[in-house]
């Protein structure tokens, strides 16, 4: 300390220096101030003022008594490269030229759905990927390594892996109620691929599908794409509300009976049974996307609708990306013993096999345990976060504040009736929160809600009444104008 500031500044600015140097980690606790007062020879309350100045702007936060502690203030590095990739991408690429693509491609993008920023507060259906066991993980890749042969590395056999579908089986019998062999299983490089050969295989362009209304994005992209007619059909408290006498029979019909998407609700057993009887009615075929149940956090998850369906006319589609990691791409459909075959050629002929020695690993993960421990460790963490991040909700946006679906999965949704949610989705983007309109998700304008869509799964407890702070500017901006 040198300069002819005030000594408490200068205390001030050499601690804040080295936070923002990185040469003081995040958690470090900083020396009590009755001992760094006594080493540079300087007043206790010098130290003290210089401490408080730090917590007031953020760069420490003292912890019940037990010291003042540096936070962590450094910008995700996932969140930065990707702003920067973007930034970065947006002066260089060309302007992106439609003229020559296909009348299917000007609607698949015209419609795009994904996000841009897939990582942060409150990206949708985001697990915590800090969680994953990447110890045991890493054991058992070594281990399957250790002995792959030209098999394991080769595109493999037709249906996936032959353990896999074994642990699988056993596991879904178990936890989800399915009613399958593990011939039935046909693993897949994700949901969007698993329904993308539905499409495929169980109708032609120009045949009509029946959506829920609202309905995951990513499926209508993928419908989209193969060319079906899409009709959404409205859901209510106990799931899609099928039409009594529809002009144009469906062949397939989309639904998410465990945890509608996004609005969380639950499809009744009567709606089940009739939903059943109503596909084989029509001949059309049920497409099940189980995508997150496991997650239930009042009472045990609820058996899936493949295992009570008397007709075997429900295809069932389930993914690790919840419960895992998104990036691992491993889903699975279960399909009638009759289709088996045609899904299993499909499969390889349009996007051929592989990745045999991740399915190997993960049969040991399933196999040994590891998958369901996983699963019971998790839920009990998310549960926690889901009512921590409706404890801030509430407690910043006022008691009243509607919030729903929270009962499963790694989102909920706070309507907005009175606000433009797309409005306040650009304004908390601008702030870097992703919070997805609930608008967007339905098919039909007069069917719509306000609201947004918030995935807390990968949203650390710390960062949650910051990132709701900002939301509730984003809020109250929009409805101030
Ligand atoms: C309803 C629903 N189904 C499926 C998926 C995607 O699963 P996958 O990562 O296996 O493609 C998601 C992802 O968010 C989803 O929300």
């Amino acid at each position: 300390m040198s300069s002819t500031a005030p000594l408490n500044k200068q205390l001030f600015n050499d601690i804040r220096a080295s936070i923002l140097a990185g040469n003081v980690c995040p958690g470090t606790r900083l020396p009590p101030t009755r001992e760094l007062a006594r080493e540079l020879g300087i007043a206790r309350n010098t130290v003290l003022y210089a401490y408080d100045r730090l917590t007031d702007e953020g760069y420490t936060q003292t912890l019940g008594g037990s010291g003042t502690y540096v936070c962590d203030t450094a910008p995700d590095p996932a969140l930065l490269d990707r702003m920067i990739d973007s930034s970065h991408a947006a002066g260089t690429t060309a302007a992106r030229d439609d003229s020559r693509l296909s009348a299917r491609a000007s609607e698949l993008l015209s419609n795009a759905g994904a996000s841009d920023l897939q990582v942060g507060a409150f990206v949708p259906g985001i697990p915590d990927v800090s969680q994953f066991p990447r110890g045991v993980w890493q054991r058992l890749i070594t281990k399957v390594w250790k002995t792959a042969g030209q098999g394991q590395l080769g595109y493999g056999s037709r249906h996936g892996h032959p353990p896999l579908k074994r642990a699988l089986s056993e596991y879904l019998t178990l936890a989800r109620g399915v009613n399958c062999s593990p011939e039935q299983i046909v693993v897949t490089q994700g949901t969007h691929q698993a329904i993308d050969l539905c499409a495929r295989l169980l109708a032609d362009p120009g045949d009509l599908v029946w959506l829920e209304d609202p309905c995951y994005w990513g499926a209508r992209s993928v419908f989209r794409a193969a060319g079906l007619e899409m009709e959404g059909i409205p859901v209510d408290e106990q799931g899609i509300r099928l039409p009594l006498s529809p002009e144009v029979s469906p062949k397939l019909i989309f639904v998410t009976p465990s945890h509608q998407y996004p609005s969380g609700v639950v499809m009744s057993l009567p709606r089940r049974r009739l939903l059943t009887e109503v596909a084989c009615a029509h001949k059309a075929w049920i497409i099940e996307d189980d995508y997150d149940s496991e997650f239930r956090y009042q009472g045990p998850p609820l058996p899936c609708l493949q295992g009570l369906d008397p007709h075997c006319n429900t295809i069932y589609i389930g993914s690790f990306s919840k419960v895992l990691y998104p990036g691992l791409r491993l889903a699975f459909l279960i399909v009638p013993l009759e289709l088996v075959d045609a899904f299993a050629v499909a499969q390889s002929e349009v996007y051929r096999g592989g990745q045999l020695t991740v399915q190997a690993a993960l049969a040991g993960f399933i196999a040994d345990g590891h998958y369901t421990a996983h699963v019971r460790r998790m839920r009990k963490i998310y549960a926690a976060r889901k009512a921590h991040l409706t404890q801030e909700l509430q407690r910043q946006l006022g008691d009243q504040v509607d919030i729903i679906g929270t009962d499963t999965g790694l989102h909920l949704t706070v309507l907005l009736p009175h606000a433009d949610d797309r409005s306040v989705s650009q304004a908390a983007l601008a702030n870097g929160i992703v919070a997805r309109p609930l608008s967007s998700y339905f098919a039909s304008a007069s069917r719509s809600q306000n609201g947004l869509v918030l995935g807390y799964g990968g949203v650390a407890d710390e960062e949650i009444a910051g990132a709701v702070r900002k939301l509730t500017c984003a809020i109250e901006s929009v409805t101030r104008s």
